[in-house]
């Protein structure tokens, strides 16, 4: 017989990651079980008995040759081989590995293998089954975000009971709530440097959010967009991405031009921050973009203060960070992004023309999976990044942003960004505590927490404002 399920796999007690990829080397070393699909890690909130520790969840899509109750029997028997004792309805486990849906006689796999999936279609609700041990489909799964989350992104066309799919359901933000981390493969390897491993393909730790990437040929602004979103309770970790802008906005009410062939994207963030705070997520931003162009177009980007990030000394990306408050406190921010990824420069403005570069040339054959590649590292960067900074850690995220500063050491023009602000000539000497830039002037230091620099050329002249 060939059978098709899906499993929800969590833990929350020891080495919880390696209690799942355990459970799942094990359950194909049976070899009754294959594997055909697997989600990625999620961080989740406990839910039911909640005085015990976060889990790790996943959702595996397996063949299997055995009927349900077996199978069952199967997991039991991992469960117990890995250290599971029920004390606690609920309660922590190291390992739990659930029968979510089950259909029989599922014909025509392809390929199986983790490197390879095959994922099946099956987009219709499964068949019930009622036995005395075993209840399929599992009676909690579509109103848990720990297994709807995972299960949308391997299967999002899935239909749940009430006709709405897998990936709908995901996007509900009552969903979303308490599923926190996100861990993209290899995390089911067995084996202690998975988290190295990781980390060195570029961002496999997705640590930081789980971002929702909502794609439009052509809006007004992204952040705009974002904005709209936000008001109408879109949860943190919303992406808007577009192919082109028609009222993208710069900063210091600068109009931003988005042709075709640049990464235009805006999301919602939601962190409970205090006013003073707020201004330092623009310079954790420009790290994150500044680390995921050089990481994924291999090219020298630096960032001048604030936030504008630069390759051999032209402008290829800039940031607008928006926040919207009721009184002190802080109800969403949208963060903006804007890079030149395959734009063709000689077509925009002279005012902007002259300062602007991009990444490669428009005809670049490559552009588009550039674009693809950086939004991806993109993301995993500011989702990583962000969540550090959250943990206070924005002393270590400064320190990069000090690496990659094309500002300091520099003569500098400063016009600061505040009613009357005055126009400063200096050297930039340091970049303080808050990411405020230190410029010293012939009448001493000064402060600027924001603001717009122009760099003071080899040979004289200003290079001038994008
Ligand atoms: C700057 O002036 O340097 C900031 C530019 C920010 C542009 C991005 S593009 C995506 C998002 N949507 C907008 O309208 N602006 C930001």
């Amino acid at each position: 017989m060939a059978a098709f399920a899906y499993l929800g796999l969590g833990s929350n007690l020891g080495d919880r990651r390696r209690h799942i990829a355990r459970a799942l080397r094990m359950l194909g070393e049976s070899g009754r079980v294959t594997v055909e699909k697997l989600s990625s890690l999620y961080e989740t909130e406990p839910v039911g008995y909640t005085e015990q520790g976060r889990f790790l969840n996943a959702v595996a899509a397996v063949s299997c040759d055995l009927p349900p109750l077996q199978l069952l029997h199967l997991c039991q028997g991992i469960e117990t081989r890995l250290g599971r004792e029920r004390l606690v309805r609920w309660g922590p486990r190291t390992i739990d590995i659930d029968i979510l849906l089950y259909f029989d006689d599922f014909a025509g796999l392809g390929p199986t293998s983790l490197a390879r999936p095959a994922p099946p279609e099956s987009p219709s609700p499964p068949p019930a089954r009622d036995d005395e041990d075993l209840q399929i489909p599992h009676p909690r799964m579509w109103e848990r975000g720990f297994v709807i989350v995972p299960l949308a992104e391997i299967t999002p066309d899935l239909m749940g009971p009430d006709g709405r799919s897998a990936g709908e359901l995901a996007r509900d933000p009552r969903m979303r709530e308490g599923v926190l981390l996100r861990m993209a493969g290899p995390w089911w390897l067995d084996d202690d440097r998975v988290e190295e491993v990781a980390c060195a393909q570029a961002g496999c730790w997705a640590a930081g959010l789980c971002w929702d990437v909502l794609r439009f040929a052509e809006v007004d602004s992204t952040n705009d967009v974002a904005k709209r979103m936000a008001e109408a309770g879109a949860p943190e970790g919303t992406c808007v991405v577009a192919e082109v802008q028609s009222g993208g906005r710069g900063r210091m009410g600068r109009v931003w031009y988005s042709p075709k062939g640049g990464m235009w994207l805006s999301t919602v963030l939601r962190p409970a921050l205090p006013p003073r705070e707020v201004g330092k997520l623009s310079l954790v931003t420009g790290v994150a973009v500044t680390e995921a162009i050089r990481e994924a177009a291999r090219l020298p980007a630096m960032m001048k203060w604030p936030n504008d990030v630069v390759v051999h000394g032209r402008k290829v990306g800039g940031i607008l960070v928006e926040s919207r408050w009721t009184g002190e406190t802080l109800d969403y921010v949208v963060d903006g992004i804007g890079v030149n990824v395959a734009v063709d420069t000689a077509a925009l403005p002279p005012e902007v023309r002259c300062v602007a570069g991009t990444l490669v040339p428009p005809s670049d054959p490559e552009g588009a999976g550039l674009r693809e590649r950086l939004l991806e590292v993109v993301l995993d960067k500011l989702g990583l990044f962000y969540r550090r900074f959250l943990s206070g850690e924005f002393l270590e995220i400064l320190e990069k942003a000090r690496v990659y500063s094309d500002t300091l050491g520099r003569e500098v023009e400063v016009e600061a960004a505040c009613p009357g602000g005055r126009l400063l000539r200096g050297t930039a000497v340091a970049i303080d505590a808050d990411g405020a830039l230190v410029v010293e002037t012939s009448s001493g230091d000064v402060r600027v927490l924001s603001g717009d620099v122009t760099v003071r050329r080899a040979g004289g002249g200003y290079s001038g404002r994008a």
